[in-house]
């Protein structure tokens, strides 16, 4: 699905000179979701911006399915901290801004109906963004890129705004969702609950410039009780000390 190769993003500018991402490679397979955990600074956001094709010049090669990555051909869907909706447009319209930019006449046909009402957002489509929490923002943020039906969906630590309660819960209904299409995803956080909660593969970064530090295989994904699982202490402890060592 994915194929990063010798990747190195330099941001340059006049007196300017940062290195955000030293030589990464990693294959990414389909239907996984891989979560992305690091310190703050290492490079997590510009490897997103690489995937989503915003970031373009980069040494090495990113590939999704054998080409270059290209927003216009490839479907990516994209979830940002900040939720990146329209003040202006109904929760409706901007549930469906990834798809009209494909298809004008597009609706909210049978799945996109199943994913506002997995979110419990159905209720909210004629409302405006202002008149919506926090939480319920990013759950329209969620059902936008879900209902693009995206070869690839991009997460930039989504729930992090959010308080504990609305956080889990929101983890659980993405689950769920993700359940029902299996969509390669990549998931960047900074928790390691989180990680080990979402990631069938947790990739851990160094500090920057960001290179992979290890790619986990994570024995407590999808089972009945994540937290309770009998290595998720073990496998916590490991990521945690990867960290220290690389904050
Ligand atoms: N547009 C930019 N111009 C210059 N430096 C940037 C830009 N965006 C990010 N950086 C720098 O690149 C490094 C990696 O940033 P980022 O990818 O946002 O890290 P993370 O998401 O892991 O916190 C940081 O040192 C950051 O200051
Ligand atoms: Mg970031």
């Amino acid at each position: 699905m994915i194929d990063i190769s010798s990747l190195s993003v330099l941001y340059q500018r006049k007196n300017l000179s940062v290195t955000a991402l030293d030589n990464i490679s990693i294959h990414i397979g389909r239907g996984e979701i891989y979560t992305f955990i690091g310190p703050s600074g290492c490079g997590k956001s510009t490897l997103l911006h690489v995937l989503s094709g915003i970031i373009r010049e980069y040494s090495g090669t990113a590939l999704i399915d054998g080409a270059p990555i290209d927003p216009k051909k490839q479907r990516i869907g994209l979830v940002l901290q900040n939720y990146g909706l329209l003040p202006w447009k109904t929760v409706l319209k901007n549930c469906l801004l990834g798809i009209k930019i494909k298809d004008r006449a597009a609706s909210l046909d049978d799945y996109g109906d199943f994913i506002t009402k997995e979110l419990g957002i159905n209720q909210l489509l004629d409302r405006y963004p202002g008149e919506i929490s926090g939480g319920q923002k990013q759950r329209v943020a969620i059902a936008r890129a879900f209902i693009l039906r995206p070869d690839l969906l991009l997460m930039d630590e989504p729930f992090s705004a959010l308080d504990a309660i609305t956080r889990e819960e929101m983890q659980e209904l993405f689950l769920n969702i993700w359940k029902s299409n299996q969509v390669t995803t990549v998931f960047i956080t900074h928790s390691v609950d989180e990680a080990l909660y979402l990631g069938s593969k947790i990739v851990v970064f160094s500090k920057a410039p960001g290179r992979i530090l290890d790619i986990i295989k994570n024995p407590c994904f999808m089972s009945e009780d994540v937290r309770n699982h009998k290595n998720y202490y073990e496998m916590a402890r490991r990521l945690r000390d990867y960290l220290r060592q690389a904050g």
